[in-house]
C-alpha cells in the first residue's frame, strides 16, 4: 500500500464528505470537510461539489486515485439502481462523470461495499478470516459481503423480499425514526431480517453499522442469532476510509480489472 495519503468521499443524501486517509493507520490523515448535498442531486451536480473537496487537499495528496462512494450499485463505473437517490443516476457513467470533470482518475463504489471493506481492513472485523455480512442501517439498508478479506460486491440485500416486502422498508433506522418506534418495538423487525439473511447466507460475524449503531446496545443483545452480531467500529469513518482503500487497491492490482 502507498504511504502517501488517498482522499475517500461519501456521498450521502444529505452531505458530500471527503478526507485523505492514511491506509497504514487505517484512519483519517487530516480533518474530513462536509458540504450539504445539491438539492437535485444527479451526477453533474454531485461532480460539483466533489470537485470543491478535491480542490481543497490536492496539494496533500498523490496523482493516484480517488475513492468515492454512492448509496447505488455500481458495475464497471456506471451507477445501475437509485433506491434512495436521484433517478438520474440510474445507468449513469457516473465513474467516467467525475473523472472527466475532476481530471484525475475515480474509483466509485457502492456505499456499504466501502464501508465493509474498512470494518474488514482496519475495525470491527479487522482480520477476520471467514464470511464477514456488514450490513448498515440508515435510510435503506446496505450489505457488504466479505470472505477472507475478499469483497464479492453489490449484494444489495436491503432489498431482500421478505414477508412480500422490500426488507429495507421494514427494518431500515429511517423506517424506526419515521414510526417514532421505540428500540423495543424496532427489535422484531430486525430480528426478522437478520434471522432470514442469516438462513441464506449463514455467515462467520454480522457487523451492523450506519448511525443507530451507536446504540447498538439497546438492540443487539436482543436479538436471537446463531450469528455473533457486532457493533462497527469506524461508524460514519467507515464509507471514507473503505473509499479510499478500494481506490488504491485497485491502483495497486490493475491486473484486476475486469
Ligand atoms: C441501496 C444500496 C445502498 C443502501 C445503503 C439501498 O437502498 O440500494 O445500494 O448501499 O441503500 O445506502
Amino acid at each position: 500500500m502507498q504511504n502517501q495519503p488517498v482522499l475517500g468521499i461519501d456521498i450521502g443524501g444529505s452531505g458530500i464528505k471527503g478526507a485523505l486517509v492514511d491506509l497504514e493507520a487505517g484512519d483519517f490523515a487530516a480533518e474530513r470537510v462536509r458540504i450539504p448535498t445539491p438539492e437535485t442531486s444527479t451526477p453533474a451536480n454531485v461532480a460539483d461539489v466533489v470537485g470543491e473537496i478535491v480542490a481543497q487537499f490536492a496539494d496533500q495528496m498523490g496523482d493516484g486515485p480517488i475513492g468515492v462512494t454512492i448509496p447505488a450499485v455500481v458495475t464497471h463505473g456506471i451507477t445501475r439502481s437509485a433506491a434512495n437517490i436521484h433517478k438520474s443516476w440510474i445507468d449513469a457513467p457516473a465513474e467516467q462523470i467525475f473523472a472527466e470533470h475532476l481530471g484525475r482518475e475515480v474509483v466509485l463504489v457502492n456505499d456499504a461495499d466501502a464501508a465493509g471493506v474498512a470494518e474488514v481492513m482496519f475495525g470491527a472485523a479487522k482480520g477476520h478470516q471467514g464470511l464477514v455480512l456488514v450490513t448498515t442501517l440508515g435510510t435503506g439498508i446496505g450489505s457488504a459481503l466479505i470472505y477472507r478479506g475478499v469483497l464479492v460486491p453489490n449484494t444489495e440485500l436491503g432489498h431482500l423480499e421478505i414477508d412480500g416486502h422490500d426488507a429495507e422498508s421494514q427494518a431500515a433506522a429511517s423506517i424506526k425514526t419515521a414510526l417514532g418506534l421505540s428500540y423495543d418495538e424496532y427489535v422484531p423487525r430486525l430480528q426478522r431480517y437478520y434471522e432470514t439473511v442469516e438462513a441464506l447466507f449463514w455467515p462467520d460475524l454480522f457487523v451492523v453499522g450506519g448511525g443507530v449503531s451507536k446504540a447498538s446496545d439497546k438492540f443487539l443483545p436482543k436479538l436471537n442469532l446463531h450469528t455473533p452480531i457486532v457493533p462497527a467500529h469506524l461508524r460514519n469513518r467507515a464509507g471514507i476510509i473503505g473509499a479510499a482503500w478500494l481506490a488504491a487497491d485497485k491502483a495497486n492490482h490493475p491486473e484486476r480489472a475486469v
